[in-house]
């Protein structure tokens, strides 16, 4: 369907959540404070896709973005790599807890699909 809605209330901090959107998985972590404040540390400027993550997200505590490697589109794996996010094992790629890409193959940052906060606790995507 074109849209998803997910109700925010069932996803602790700290925690990822995987849903299906247009065939597609879409990551969806509730960030601790801690990893927003590393997230923010980072010199963005001199990363191979530089992007600040306040660019990519529009609230702190939730990172939204589509679970495909920008490699060749496998799905990397959460709390995983050497960045403390996401890692892909088809060759090797880490994302930080941002999205970003850090090491390895993959040219981009994980993508950030379209989504809303029509109400506090629930998001929709698309
Ligand atoms: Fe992810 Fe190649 S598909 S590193």
């Amino acid at each position: 369907q074109a849209k998803v809605e997910i109700a925010l209330g069932a996803i602790p901090e700290g925690k990822n959540v995987i849903i299906k959107w247009r065939g597609k998985p879409v990551f969806i972590r509730h960030r601790t404070q801690g990893e927003i404040d590393e997230a923010r540390e980072v010199k963005w400027e001199s990363l191979r896709d530089p992007q600040t993550d306040e660019d990519r997200v529009q609230r702190p505590e939730w990172l939204v973005m589509l679970g495909v490697c920008t490699h060749l589109g496998c799905v990397p794996i959460g709390e995983a790599g050497d960045y403390g996010g996401w890692f892909c094992p088809c060759h090797g790629s880490h994302y930080d807890i941002s999205g970003r890409i850090r090491r390895g193959p993959a040219p981009l940052n994980l993508e950030v699909p379209q989504y809303q906060f029509p109400e506090d606790e629930v998001l929709v995507i698309g």
